[in-house]
């Protein structure tokens, strides 16, 4: 969490270099794309992506979209097949995302791809971005910088009246040009399927790839972050326990005894970031123990803890 106050960065070598000490350092900045503002943070650290879900208020770890400067650094991440290279040659640097397969040793945060093995990526136009991204010479984690539930920042003001204090900095780029949110694709072997409609057209983008299918059967998940069989640990997970099992793996929040714990002094923020691995390293241990559960103490159902709860809901469900 910030200070309370949000620096304003003037669109200058100077204001560039103090964004990118302050990812750097772990912290969130707002920064200028062509489509819309981005509330960056460093994509490969727990705390930032948990800042990140923090400042925005989202009540689920939907996955976040990863930003790169090149086609070179999008392939340590992810995949392409001839489709996404097509794409990518026609459309990047542009207000298009791509959701890709992840490679081996991608080096990301869990909390960007909500535990999916797809990720989303986008090079995007904005020369600032650009700039930022060149210098801080890593993969930046940008959602939209507007509270959860609210409309797109297209402008500093717009970023300011949701994320006044709740952020670092802004780095000020003016109005954004195309003011809508990226284009969404996820190129398979078998077609491109549309995910969101953005800043790229359709008409603009069906020469290149064919018809682009929508699925729009109900009960279809559209953003497969949200299904309940995601980053379920095998063993079961029961929620709300009061860890006095000594049968389960016990996963504490806060003081008192338990195996692993998602933050010992409670602070939400080090929870959601710990979110991920903790469960994994949970399961890891029911394994070496032969434990049949996992219990979970309490987290409190506020800030954070409401995207917590979400994830660990859908991890306790049944199978
Ligand atoms: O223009 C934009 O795309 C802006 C700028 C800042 O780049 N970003 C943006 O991010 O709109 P956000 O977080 O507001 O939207 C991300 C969307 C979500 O709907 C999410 O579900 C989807 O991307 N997404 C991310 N990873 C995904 C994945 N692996 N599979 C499917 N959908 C994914
Ligand atoms: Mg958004």
């Amino acid at each position: 969490m910030s200070n309370g106050k949000t620096e304003l960065l003037s669109p200058t070598p100077a204001g560039i270099a103090r964004a990118v000490d302050l990812l750097s350092d772990g912290q969130l900045v707002a920064l200028p794309t062509e489509t819309v503002y981005g509330l960056a943070g460093d994509a490969t650290s727990d705390m930032a992506c948990a800042r990140i879900f923090e400042a925005k208020g989202r009540p689920r770890f939907n996955p976040l979209i990863v930003h790169l400067p090149s086609l070179a650094e999008v392939e340590r991440i992810a995949t392409l097949n001839d489709t996404a290279r097509a794409l990518a040659s026609g459309f990047w640097p542009g207000p298009l995302t791509m959701v890709l397969p992840l490679r081996d040793g991608h080096g990301l945060s869990p909390l960007v791809t909500a535990g999916l093995d797809t990720v989303a990526i986008r090079l995007p136009a904005h020369p600032l971005m650009r700039d930022v991204l060149k210098a801080f010479g890593g993969p930046i984690a940008a959602p939209s910088a507007n509270p959860s539930g609210r409309i797109s920042p297209t402008a500093v003001a717009h970023v300011l009246s949701g994320l006044d204090g709740r952020i670092a900095a802004i780095l000020d780029g003016g109005p954004c040009g195309v003011g809508l949110e990226s284009t969404i694709l996820a190129p398979s072997d078998t077609g491109t399927r549309l995910l969101r409609e953005g800043g790229l057209p359709r008409e603009t983008i069906e020469p290149l790839t064919g018809p682009l299918t929508t699925d729009t059967t109900p009960g279809k998940v559209q953003a497969p972050g949200q299904l309940s069989s995601h980053y379920a640990p095998k063993a079961q997970v029961r929620l709300n326990a009061p860890l006095t099992d000594p049968n389960a793996i016990r996963v504490g929040f806060g003081p008192g005894s338990a195996d692993l714990s998602l933050s010992p002094t409670g602070d939400l923020i080090e929870a959601a970031a710990n979110l991920f691995s903790t469960l994994h390293a949970a399961d890891d241990l029911a394994k070496e123990r032969n434990a049949r559960e996992i219990h979970i103490a309490p987290i409190p159902d506020q800030g954070l803890g409401r995207a917590i709860n979400d994830r660990l809901t859908r991890a306790a469900a049944p199978r």
